[in-house]
């Protein structure tokens, strides 16, 4: 089946609606970044196996450069853009900068959103969690440990891993 290059479809990116003279069949990692100006989502490999794409599809973690456009209309859409509120950072975005965990920072953003599924699906996620969500996630500048170290912090946890101690009421 063939789509019309000037078929419109309409995407909900970060709570906005978009009608956009997008192909239904185009990579959503380019429509974000060609027609809606949002460059947080990176291009790494165009394969589904580096993460720099990752978005959230309904609050879940997917990779933006294997994902037909047309097939997420009507979902909700959320790019790194979306995460911070009131000119305030996401909480996982503070714990990246308080770990000053980036070289490059090319990966960055799919470590993010990954890690943002995960604060969403899981109230107190431990260590194992962390690496299970970042499994897939390739950092070629090798800054995992930085990039472990703000995990934790996002996720509540002290810097060996180990949940910190709930405060005494
Ligand atoms: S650019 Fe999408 S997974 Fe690599
Ligand atoms: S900081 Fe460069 S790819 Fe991860």
């Amino acid at each position: 089946m063939t789509h019309s290059p000037d078929a419109e479809i309409t995407l909900t990116v970060n709570g906005a609606s978009h009608r956009l003279a997008v192909p239904a069949t185009a990579p959503l990692l380019a429509v974000l970044r060609n027609d809606l100006h949002l460059n947080g989502s990176k291009y790494g490999c165009g394969l589904g196996q580096c993460g720099a794409c990752t978005v959230l599809i309904d609050g879940i973690a997917a990779r933006a450069c294997t994902i037909p456009a047309g097939s997420v209309a009507g979902r909700s859409i959320v790019t790194l853009e979306g995460l911070s509120k009131d000119d305030r950072l996401d909480p996982v975005q503070e714990a990246f900068v308080a770990e000053q965990a980036a070289q490059c920072g090319y990966c960055l953003n799919g470590m993010i959103m990954a890690l943002k599924a995960l604060t969403l699906r899981e109230v107190a996620p431990d260590e194992e969690m962390i690496r299970e969500a970042l499994r897939y996630n390739l950092c070629r500048c090798g800054t995992h440990l930085e990039i472990l170290a703000a995990a934790r912090r996002a996720c509540g946890l002290l810097p060996g891993g180990e949940p910190a101690p709930r405060p005494a009421r």
